[in-house]
């Protein structure tokens, strides 16, 4: 079987990891710039004041994509490059970047997916309380709108927030990302009201203002499964799944929170603070979101667990994918003998991958659905000058053919994002961790070289994956 037609093969990144030009042209800080100069915050101190330049070299990395086939580049907007402080003035070079950026990748035939928020929070508002602070959910819708007028004519493809449980556990919980607190578990579940409030806002304003294309929000997908078919694990896999992912998804597509969680939250006195204006929102809007993004690396094996606070997947450096918040130490995620694991410690499962879908057709329906990212970061083998990532391209491949299947067995995928176009800064693992299908060599200018999977990519799409 052949991929259907107008299914998207694409690859992502975000502004904050490949940009730089962290202080040109009227750019305002974000927070991104302030947390990452702080000593010891990420790995070898790294940080994105030049990144991998995108700023500046844009035309020839969407030349290289455009050369790789890639039907579409899903990016992100920087919102201190919009607004340097937040809201207010606009900065109309900040608008001029990304417009050159959206025509370029038209010029080429590739189809712009636009993500409003990828972590970088304008400073000025971390300052006045971030994600905790209403203000900036108002501060966010105006930055929306400005976007979808700004960019709305050539751009049909728009994805609110990325990742909400990330920037709000490993920001509330963690400490790992800005605002760095520990502990806040109150704080945690308050600010990812105020997302889903931000973007149940946007979603309203741009129906009703009647935009062509399509509105929607990525969350991390990490199915949980218990380890075995004991009664307390198949507790903790309900318990995970609810708390990682219904808590996410279920505001957005059904237009209320899980009641499992609502009534657990409730009793420890941890429920959000939400008026009845607020959750009439989300009921109205619900039917209005047009797909749910997914990104998806690895399941998560659970099992109960005694403990007081964990946080399960732990930081980014260390093992797992982060942001499982089982704050109240109902269950653990644990490694598996059987199982294959990255050097980070991700587990590589397809089959997850394919039955996780499975689960939120079960619960949500036909929904339509993105890949949004997928991919394996890896430290690349470079042999007499060839960038051997041979199991990268494993990796996507098991992957696209559980896509693939998804669709035989009518799950509504439309479209599938490699995480990422080209080698990136990853927010705590610096440049060490590669995940792109173009290498860059910091060592030499920043120069940009197509490993084998660049190959490899091009003819999976050129073929439409048939031969998988
Ligand atoms: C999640 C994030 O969206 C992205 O920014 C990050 O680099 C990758 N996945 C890999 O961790």
């Amino acid at each position: 079987m052949k991929m259907p037609k107008d299914f998207l093969f694409g690859a992502a990144s975000a502004s904050y990891q490949v940009e730089g030009a962290w202080n040109e042209d009227g750019k305002g800080l974000s927070n991104w710039d302030v947390f990452s100069k702080i000593p010891g915050k990420t790995f070898e101190d790294t940080n994105g004041d030049v990144a991998v330049d995108h700023y500046h070299r844009y035309k020839e990395d969407i030349a290289l994509m455009a050369e790789m086939g890639l039907e579409s580049y899903r990016f992100s907007i920087s919102w201190p490059r919009v607004f340097p402080n937040g809201t207010g003035e606009v900065n109309e070079k900040g608008l001029e970047f990304y417009n050159n950026l959206i025509d370029e990748c038209l010029k080429h035939n590739i189809v712009p997916f636009v993500t409003l928020y990828h972590w970088d929070l304008p400073q000025a508002l971390e300052e006045k309380g971030g994600w905790k602070n209403k203000e900036t959910v108002d501060a966010f819708v105006r930055f929306a709108d400005t976007c979808f007028q700004s960019f709305g004519d050539r751009v049909r493809h728009w994805i609110t927030f990325n990742e909400a449980v990330i920037f709000c556990s490993l920001g509330y919980l963690t400490g790992a990302h800005p605002p760095g607190i520990e502990g806040d578990v109150k704080g945690y579940f308050q600010t990812t009201h105020h997302v889903n409030i931000a973007h149940a806002r946007s979603v309203e304003l741009f129906k009703q203002n009647g935009y062509e294309g399509e509105i929607g929000i990525t969350h991390v997908f990490n199915p949980a499964f218990s380890i075995d078919d004991a009664e307390e694990n198949k507790f903790a896999e309900m318990h995970a799944n609810a708390y990682a992912t219904h808590w996410f998804y279920d505001p957005v597509l059904k237009g209320t929170y899980p009641e499992y969680v609502v009534k657990g939250l409730d009793e420890q006195g941890l429920l959000p603070e939400m008026t009845d204006e607020e959750l009439d929102l989300l009921k109205r809007t619900a039917s209005m979101n047009d797909f749910i993004g997914l990104n998806y690396y690895s399941p998560q094996r659970v099992m109960k667990n005694d403990s007081a606070l964990v946080m399960a997947g732990g930081r980014e450096n260390s093992t797992g994918r982060p942001g499982n918040p089982s704050f109240d130490g109902v269950y653990k995620t644990v490694m598996m003998d059987d199982k294959v694991y990255t050097k980070w410690s991700w587990e590589i499962s397809p089959e997850a991958f394919l039955d996780g879908m499975h689960m939120l057709k079960d619960r949500y329906g036909d929904v339509k659905i993105y890949i949004t990212e997928n991919g394996l970061g890896d430290v690349d083998p470079i042999v007499d000058g060839e960038i051997l990532d041979d199991p990268r391209i494993e990796y996507i491949e098991g992957h696209i053919r559980a896509v693939k299947h998804a669709v035989e067995q009518g799950i509504n995928v439309a479209g599938y994002y490699a995480w990422s176009a080209i080698d990136l800064l990853s927010w705590l693992n610096g440049y060490k961790k590669q995940y792109g299908f173009i290498y860059v060599d910091h060592a030499n200018g920043l120069e940009r070289k197509k490993k084998k999977s660049f190959y490899w990519y091009k003819d999976i799409i050129a073929t439409r994956a048939e031969n998988l």
